[in-house]
């Protein structure tokens, strides 16, 4: 391959790569749940944790490039069947977060293998987030309470990647009830969590009877007014799929705000420090590599959904961002489980600093996926839209 060929053609080099890397990992790993990885090897986590639906998303991704792969299939099947388990004998450590596990996991096998069960439980996880949704302060709940503090007023920015199964949802039962509350809380993050300069906020807390504004809080930022660059890369990535599933222009114009920040305070290598607001610009702190990753895709999908013309920056600044996770940052060893390296699950608790995070390693997948396809959609429930 000549030099200009390896220039144009790495996507597709970093897709096998990644393939390759995901077929091996499905012999160590099997029907669990990947966390975050110690020493090249991934802790797992319980079927009810937020972090589930990665590991069978990154099964699906291969698959559907090659449905013969029977195997990696079977297995995304099995953690199907774990997740859905959870609605009954976890309902009470559900939260929010069944968007991520379920969209991932169930969404994808129902629109992958047609399985009406898996459909089903999709079905029910809408209607636990739905369920969450607080109508004095217009915002879906985030947690249980936890950790001896009582969470019912709290909504945090990670929810906006929860918003599609409640879009896709509508869309299956044929009734807008879904949506609306989807829309509902898109609108209370635009005006309470999006400052005018496209930094965002990690945590909300409001009066959970009145609805009133109580503050921001760090969360898993720096400091209640830092910018957590994770949180500000579920909040692009977020708006921009509530815009391919609503159409409504103020969604679009909020993942471009939150882009342009995001993209202007990166350093040098493209990849962001775990907090865009630390002491001395985070020289000398882990970077979030997983941010990077979710960054990337997100940009790509707003470059989709918007004109060639208005989208090229977006997608430029994802290519370049995308080439360095692959130069720099994807693990070269074969027998390490990860995909992506320096990620950073949560600094303050000093939970998976500097490692490899299952998340990380999906978005980086979808991310690459979706560049070496040219504008396909990666997000199974957006994919059908
Ligand atoms: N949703 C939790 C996190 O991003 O760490």
């Amino acid at each position: 391959m000549s030099a200009t060929e390896a220039n144009t053609h790495w996507p597709q080099v970093a897709w096998e790569h990644i393939a390759g890397k995901i077929r091996r990992m499905s012999e160590s790993v099997g029907p669990a749940f990947p966390n975050g990885a110690k020493d090249g090897k991934y802790d797992l986590a319980p079927a009810h944790d937020w972090v589930a639906g990665f590991w069978p998303g990154m099964l699906w991704l291969v698959y559907r490039e090659n449905p013969r792969e029977e195997r990696l299939k079977e297995i995304a099947v099995a953690c199907e069947r774990e997740i859905g388990r959870t609605l009954w004998e976890a309902f009470d450590r559900l939260h929010h977060d069944v968007g991520f596990m379920f969209g991932l996991s169930s969404v994808n096998q129902y629109e992958l293998a047609g399985d009406g069960e898996a459909k089903r439980h999709a079905l029910m996880a809408a209607s636990l987030l739905a369920g969450r949704y607080n109508p004095a302060g217009r915002f879906i709940r985030a947690w249980p309470d936890w950790g001896g503090e009582e969470h019912s007023g709290w909504a945090i920015i990670d929810c906006m990647m929860n918003l599609p199964l409640l879009y896709w949802a509508s869309r299956e039962i044929g009734d807008p009830r879904y949506r609306l509350i989807a829309e509902m809380h898109a609108d209370t993050v635009l005006r309470e969590f999006v400052l005018p300069d496209g930094s965002v906020h990690h945590i909300v807390s409001f009066d959970p009877a009145t609805g009133e504004r109580r503050g921001a809080l760090a969360g898993q930022g720096f400091a209640a007014d830092s910018a957590w660059s994770r949180g500000a890369a579920w909040a692009l990535y977020g708006f921009a799929l509530s815009y391919v599933w609503t159409g409504q222009a103020r969604y679009v114009q909020a993942a471009e705000r939150i882009a342009r920040y995001f993209v202007a305070h990166l350093p040098d290598d493209h990849v962001p420090y775990w907090d865009f607001k630390l002491p001395e610009d985070g020289r000398g702190m882990p970077r979030d590599s997983s941010a990077a990753a979710i960054a990337a895709s997100g940009l790509l999908e707003l470059a989709a959904a918007l004109s060639p013309a208005e989208g090229g920056w977006y997608r430029t600044r994802a290519e370049e961002m995308l080439r360095s996770l692959y130069t720099r940052y994807a693990v070269e060893d074969p027998l390490e489980e990860g995909l992506l390296l320096h990620a950073t699950g949560y600094y303050a608790q000093k939970i998976y600093v500097d490692a490899p995070l299952i998340y990380g390693d999906y978005y980086y997948a979808e991310a690459i996926w979706k560049l070496s396809r040219a504008g396909a959609r990666a997000d199974p429930q957006t994919a059908g839209s």
